[in-house]
């Protein structure tokens, strides 16, 4: 086998090519996205990558499903593959190559190689009696089914008996066994590679790769019988070889190839070892490095599937939901490998948890901070460091290390659990140092200055490591920071270090990248409250509005709403206990200029004397304070 020299900084990714008889689903959006993720690491880490994808046109399936609509093949193809080509866009991904099996390019490799290993003598005409399963392409003999379904599906199979071409796999049954067993990291995850490896050692029979023309015509012809096309699976597995250039830019063969991941369902693991394998090894063709098998989703414990009525579609998550979240949430909720259950109940608790409160809270918090104490400027780290500082210095250098680790072996969920696991670190180190205390004291500039630091360093870090996996958010949250540099153009060894973060740069508060979403549905009654009722003059004269300024702001403590606040009408000062803590931290309502209730009987709250109460904006998810649009004397009258 022909060793080539891949140069150790390329990376060539593959997804499946995906059938065009269906439009896209949750499933075919999971492995793309995967792929991007891996790829765009990749890219971070220096390398040269290629990343392909594509779709799989020939065959009965397809041939059938056009029938059905009254097309082509190729004319339900070409209206399918824009669904894709449309799709991935809007899902952030960028591929490098996206192979149509029916281009020239393809159809030229796929009958070298036919020609190839018939003149080596491992193809041979013969008669090939069995089943099919049309929904799988798949071949089934008659031991290895129980009835006339299809094992993988469960659907009614056909009977075939017919002329076909072989490929003689069974002849490298003990080479690619023993190749399997040495290279134990090139079936993943492994329990499937047990899997695969049971089933070789079962024995291999030869492999059925032609139909005759009579049964099916939609296929790539046999380079020297008109009778007969080539079986669209033999076909598909081609399309990572004529995409790395086989035969057709040897330069860029050489660079990319062999495929250092092919990332595929658990369903099609078995083409891309046994088949794809032997029929490259026959070739005298480099081997892939890894094959890596993901689970399956199922939408709310059930099978996804058309007849129930189930299939997720990709497109109505974006509008709904936002690219980035749903990317994250696919990649965040299972072990990458293992099956998983979409819903969308899981899915908004992910964005309210991981990404509102933990992720959005830190930035909004930290940018506010950073635009109240030192107008803007990302301040100096500061000299002296403070245990709490050298223990986030320390978790940042261990998350970036881990997150090394976890991403190399693809552990793409555990990855995100390392990153969170820093974020919310992050948020607890401003528990610990209390900022907006020391914001009070002015003897105190030079700790808070190196504490905000901090917290825009942890922020940057954490931002480039989450970018593979939410690259739109993480520009955001990036231009937020003032940092003005391309995302896509960070190397990981030069940036993702602790003290990188110029001081200087000025924050950019911008709108909240991760808003909540209510989940609370509005009752009936609530409704009904809503209704204005009118009041007269007289009555609404009986409250006393008044304009106060917030001079100082704590949480109360065991609450996750309340703020006590201490605010000035002029020559009196009331304690207000306000529910705005989600909306408002502390240090971002400190001087701002609000509305009171004066002559609201006052209230305990926590054991707090409430002396009014605040106005505020309230709609289904944001509560925005009242404020005084020009400067005007404390305590002034609203009326
Ligand atoms: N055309 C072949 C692949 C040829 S590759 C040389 C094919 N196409 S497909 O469109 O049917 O399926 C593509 C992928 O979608 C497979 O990897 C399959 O595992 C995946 N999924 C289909 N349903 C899925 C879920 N419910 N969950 C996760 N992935 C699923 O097979």
């Amino acid at each position: 086998m022909k060793e080539n020299n891949k140069s150790e900084k390329t990376f060539y990714i593959t997804t499946p090519i995906y059938y065009v008889n269906d439009v896209p689903h949750i499933g075919h959006a999971y492995t793309t996205i995967a792929a991007d993720v891996i790829a765009r690491y990749k890219k971070l880490s220096g390398y040269d990558v290629l990343f392909s994808t594509g779709t799989d046109e020939h065959g009965q399936k397809i041939a059938r499903s056009a029938e059905m609509v009254n097309l082509t093949p190729l004319e339900l193809a070409d209206k399918v593959v824009l669904k894709f080509k449309n799709l991935w866009p809007l899902l952030n991904i960028k591929y490098d190559d996206f192979i149509r099996t029916t281009e020239p390019r393809h159809i030229k490799v796929v009958q070298e190689i036919f020609n190839k290993l018939y003149e080596k003598g491992d193809i041979y005409k013969g008669e090939y009696e069995g089943w099919y399963c049309v929904p799988c392409e798949t071949f089934w003999t008659e031991t290895q089914l129980t009835d006339e379904t299809c094992p993988t599906c469960g659907r009614k199979i056909e009977k075939i008996k017919e002329e076909s071409y072989f490929f003689k796999m069974s002849k490298y049954q003990d080479q690619i066994l023993s190749y399997f067993e040495k290279n134990t990291q090139c079936i993943q995850p492994k329990s499937r590679r047990n899997e695969i490896i049971s089933f070789m050692k079962g024995g291999l029979k030869d492999q059925s790769i032609t139909r005759t023309k009579k049964s099916l015509k939609w296929g790539i012809d046999v380079p020297f019988d008109n009778n007969h096309v080539i079986y669209v699976w033999y076909d598909a597995l081609l399309n990572y070889i004529t995409v790395a250039g086989y035969n057709i830019d040897n330069e860029k063969f050489e660079k990319y190839w062999p495929a250092d991941v092919h990332l595929v369902g658990k369903d099609i693991l078995r083409f891309h070892t046994v088949i794809w394998f032997t029929m490259l090894m026959a070739a005298g063709i480099e081997l892939p490095r890894m094959v890596f098998a993901h689970g399956w989703w199922t939408i709310e414990g059930e099978k996804m599937s058309k007849s129930t009525g189930n299939v997720v579609d990709p497109c109505k998550m974006v509008e709904e939901f936002g690219a980035d979240a749903f990317r994250y949430f696919l990649m965040r909720e299972v072990s990458f490998g293992r099956d998983g259950n979409f819903s969308k109940d899981l899915l908004i608790k992910r964005i309210n948890y991981d990404l509102a409160n933990d992720l959005g809270n830190l930035v909004s918090r930290t940018v506010a901070m950073i635009t109240q104490y030192f107008n803007k400027k990302i301040p100096q780290p500061g000299i002296k460091k403070e245990e709490h500082d050298v223990g986030l210095e320390n978790y940042a250098l261990k998350t970036i290390k881990k997150y090394y680790t976890q991403m190399n072996n693809l552990a793409l969920n555990a990855a995100l659990e390392t990153i969170w696991q820093f974020i919310r670190r992050t948020n607890k180190y401003i528990d610990q140092t209390e900022p907006w205390i020391l914001g009070r004291d002015s003897s105190q500039k030079e700790r808070l200055s190196n504490i905000l630091y901090n917290l825009a360093e942890s922020i940057r870090l954490s931002t480039i490591l989450i970018y593979p996996f939410m690259p739109l958010k993480a520009n955001e949250i990036w231009e937020q920071l003032g940092l003005e540099s391309d995302l896509e153009k960070i190397r990981l060894d030069e940036d993702a270090s602790w003290g990188k973060l110029q001081s200087g740069i000025l924050v950019k508060p911008g709108k909240i990248i991760f808003p909540r979403i209510d989940t609370k549905k509005k009752d009936p009654k609530e409704v009904k409250e809503d209704k204005v009722n009118i009041i007269s003059y007289d009555e609404f004269k009986k409250i006393d509005l008044r304009v106060g300024k917030v001079i100082t702001a704590e949480e109360v403590q065991g609450t996750d709403k309340l703020l006590k606040l201490e605010v000035t009408l002029g020559d009196e000062k009331r304690t207000i206990v306000a529910g705005v803590k989600k909306h408002y931290s502390a240090e971002e309502i400190l001087g701002k200029k609000i509305v009171i209730v004066t002559n609201l009987q006052s209230v305990k709250l926590r054991g707090i004397e409430s002396q009014g109460m605040l106005l505020a904006a309230v709609d289904k998810d944001n509560v925005v304070l009242l404020t005084i649009d020009k400067d005007i004397t404390e305590g002034s009258k609203i009326q």
